[in-house]
């Protein structure tokens, strides 16, 4: 066994799993003290189950662990955690009718003789909230009520409470915002100069090359390499991933631009989306960029009718005609859809099929007089994993058995079979791996061509300038500036993104003049 290499604290050797197929083959892998070991591969490639190996929530079919040179067989996450094995999974495993605090520490709450010290609780909670910075966050909110970024960095504060010698992360930064993220980087340092050695899962290239040492990629679920860091460039570490090249750019295909589909006038809400007024036509791919906190998630939420909005018109089609959206059911019978980042929230089945989870949003396609048709619904989905190469056994398998990218997929395969003319992304690529993703750019690109307008909000610049027709960037909440594709470049788009703020603070100063100056 591998288990000489110095400083080793876990190692793995000929580790297997096999489910229907075999998902994960003789892994062969050691972690090393206080090392960041990113690991990284292709939706669907095994990174999440041989997590869950390794934190005892799966149980290999083949192969042995030792930690700290001893034998190392979890039989349950319970039993990991006690030797400080940790792991903060992919989905968010929170109880949302549970406060933080009681969330935090929900499998050892501070107890006087069987009563739980609720001062004691707020205090322990307000202590482990400000290790990740979340300080502004009153403990005693309910978990259900935070956006899904304060979520995520509540489950990593929990995993950091009480003894951790091996850490792993499953993706933690795919719904944190960037002042987040830079939180958890220092949080790993600081684990790391305590000795605590880190698993960092990620599709972000940039964010592995900044924070590991080593890099272990998975394909197939077979380890193609481990080494350090440092041998590769970004490019050289995309093809290791995907194992093709994918280069800079994407032929989205000739396109026809058409007529105005979507013409949003005035758009207003509380302090958080002002007088926003754009167009997109038939056939154009209309890009959102911005900050985090600019309003483009609210903005999309008020076109769909998820929020309500104080002022301003929603039009449809050409001549533009307005249409009342008070809920996303009026919207979808418009013919309005949104496509969000939140897999759960989306009303994602987990213990359904891939087929009944793709035909849950187009039951008229599939259906005559009410009679659902078996093997349409098979056909379709079929026909949805087959453009986005969804990862699974069949259309019958179960949404909880596929990886986190590619449920993903299925919920945005939902919407696609479905008639709309407007369709609304919000983050569409999150999670997603880099070959992955421009396969869903591809299908972009082909729903343009059925002649629909798409709105795509996005945090990844470099993808807006990829796929967009324009971009328009919201900043404090106001349409600053829209951008010709060709006409713009990445500093121009960023220098539009902080516009607002200054003028809005401008404008602050102008109210209120300072005595000083
Ligand atoms: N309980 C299960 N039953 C059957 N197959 C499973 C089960 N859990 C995972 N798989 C399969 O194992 C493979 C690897 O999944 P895993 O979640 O480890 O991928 P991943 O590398 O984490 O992908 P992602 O980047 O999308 O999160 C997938 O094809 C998945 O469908
Ligand atoms: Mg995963």
């Amino acid at each position: 066994m591998s288990s000489s290499a110095p400083n080793a604290v876990l190692s793995v050797s000929g580790i297997g799993k096999t489910y229907a197929q075999a998902v994960l083959s003789n892994i062969d892998l050691t972690l090393r003290r206080g090392e960041v070991l990113a690991l990284t591969g292709e939706n669907g490639a095994g990174k999440s189950t041989l997590s869950k190996i390794i934190g005892g929530l799966v149980t290999p079919t083949t192969g042995q662990m030792l930690f700290n040179g001893r034998a190392y067989a979890p039989g349950s996450r319970t039993q990991a955690e006690e030797l400080g094995i940790r792991m903060v999974m992919q989905e968010l495993n929170l109880l949302p009718t549970l406060s933080v605090a009681e969330n935090l520490f929900l499998d050892n709450l501070p107890n006087h003789a069987g009563w739980i010290s609720r001062k004691q609780l707020r205090g322990a909670a307000i202590e482990a909230m400000a290790q990740v910075g979340l300080d502004a966050i009153d403990p005693d909110t309910l978990v259900g009520e935070l956006g899904i970024g304060h979520q995520q960095m509540v489950e990593i504060a929990r995993n950091l409470i009480g003894d951790c010698h091996v850490l792993i992360l499953d993706e933690p930064t795919a719904m944190l915002t960037a002042r987040e993220v830079e939180m958890l980087f220092d949080q790993i340092a600081r684990l790391q100069a305590r000795g605590v050695s880190i698993i960092y899962i990620s599709h972000r290239l940039e964010e592995l090359a900044r924070v590991a040492q080593r890099i272990a990629v998975l394909r197939d679920g077979n380890l193609v390499c481990v080494e350090p860091m440092a041998n590769y460039n970004s490019e050289q570490l995309v093809n290791l991933m995907v194992g093709r090249e994918l280069g800079e750019h994407i032929d989205m295909g000739v396109r026809k631009i058409g007529a105005p589909a979507l013409t949003v006038k005035g758009l207003s809400r509380a302090d958080k989306v002002l007088d926003v007024s754009f167009e997109v036509r038939a056939g154009e791919i209309f890009g959102i960029s911005g900050l985090i906190g600019a309003g483009r998630t609210e903005l999309l939420r008020l076109i769909y009718g998820a929020d309500g909005a104080d002022s301003g018109t929603v039009a449809l089609g050409s001549p533009a005609k307005v249409v009342a959206i008070r809920s996303p059911v009026d919207a979808v019978r418009h013919g309005i859809a949104l496509i969000t980042e939140d897999r759960k929230g989306e009303g994602l089945l987990l213990t359904q099929s891939i087929s009944a989870n793709i035909a849950l949003g187009n039951m008229p396609a599939i259906s005559s007089a009410g009679l659902l048709n078996a093997s349409d619904e098979s056909a379709l989905a079929q026909r949805q994993i087959d453009a986005m190469r969804i990862r699974s056994s069949s259309p019958d398998q179960l949404v909880s058995e596929l990886s986190g990218g590619n449920q993903q997929k299925v919920v945005i395969g939902r919407w696609l079979e479905r008639d709309c003319a407007v369709l609304l992304f919000d983050e569409p690529t999150r999670g997603i791996d880099v070959g992955a993703k421009f396969d869903i750019y591809a299908l972009l690109g082909e729903l343009t061509r059925q002649g629909k307008a798409l709105v795509v909000v996005s945090s990844d610049l470099r993808e807006l300038m990829l796929i967009c027709d324009r971009i328009g960037v919201l900043s404090a909440g106001r349409l600053i500036e829209t951008f010709e594709r060709d006409t713009w470049t990445q500093d121009e788009l960023l220098a539009a993104a902080f516009a607002g703020y200054q003028k809005r603070d401008a404008l602050l100063d102008e109210a209120a003049p300072r005595d000083t100056l």
